[in-house]
């Protein structure tokens, strides 16, 4: 199966390349599956459902959350009506929707996705991950009720993704990075046949700070003071993340490489 998984939409630039340009991208990788993060794609702070179901009409099979998962209050009622759209595993007890859910790609073969927070440099103490993600893969192991997992890390650290990686390698098909809004050179298949990348990147414009408009950003870190609101920067964007390879039989991959279609990412790195 051919997956394609695209890291944060960023504000308004991300959602008109998602809309725009993802169902040919879809097209030239021949992507059987695709999951795309939207957890900033509102404003740069969450999804609405109106955004959600945007990047769901462009082609997306699955949207995932992230830490900013409830920013947008009207997703607290949205995400319990719309079953594609997953928040992390280990958001909170009580938060509605659901981190896990098995899909079908047209040809009816089963892929779970799940996501999942983690705990160095985030805002709040989220819960261990690690075992939040072992209860799931066990459940839905790849070979045998499912085609093909993929596990969305989004978290801040480097090193807890690559551990997360390995703790997952041999039980599930692609791990990737979300959060940082910067697309890591890491893409590999590890020893047991589990897919990686730290960071999937953003879809918004990199002429920014993380996808923000670069002068609140400056301002703060040279003054030390805020002034404005953070507001996405509007320029093209680019469609950032990785596509993974994997056999049916066994659910693990067989390739994986990066993929920046359009904007400035895409002109430095002509070979995405
Ligand atoms: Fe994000
Ligand atoms: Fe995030």
């Amino acid at each position: 199966m051919r997956i394609l998984f695209l890291g944060d939409v960023m504000g308004r630039a991300g959602r008109r390349a998602i809309t725009e340009r993802l169902g040919a991208l879809k097209a030239r990788l021949r992507a059987d599956f695709t999951i795309v993060n939207g957890e900033n794609a509102s404003g740069g702070m969450g999804l609405t459902g109106a955004h959600a179901r945007l990047i769901l009409d462009a082609g997306a099979d699955c949207v995932t959350l992230g830490d900013h998962a409830f920013d947008q209050k009207d997703m607290v009622q949205f995400i319990e009506t719309e079953p594609r759209v997953l928040r992390p595993l280990n958001f909170a007890r009580e938060a509605p929707g659901r981190g896990a859910r098995v899909f079908a790609d047209p040809r009816g073969r089963k892929v779970l996705v799940t996501q999942v927070l983690g705990q160095v440099f985030m805002k709040r103490p989220f819960d261990d991950p690690f075992s939040a993600v072992d209860a799931v893969l066990r459940a839905h192991p790849p070979g045998g009720l499912v085609q093909a997992a993929v596990l969305d890390m989004h978290a801040e650290a480097t090193s807890e993704k690559m551990a997360m990686g390995h703790w997952c390698d041999g039980r599930a098909s692609l791990v990737v990075g979300t959060h940082t809004h910067v697309p890591t050179a890491d893409a590999q298949v590890l020893p047991r046949g589990t897919a990686y990348q730290s960071d999937a990147g953003m879809c918004g414009d990199y002429d920014s700070v993380i996808g923000m408009d670069k002068a609140e950003p400056l301002r703060r870190f040279l003054t030390g003071m805020p002034r404005d609101r953070f507001t996405p920067a509007e320029g093209e964007a680019t469609l950032s993340g990785v596509l993974v390879v994997t056999d049916d039989r066994t659910g693990m991959a067989t390739a994986v490489e990066p993929v920046r279609d359009g904007g400035r990412l895409a002109q430095t790195h002509p070979a995405g």
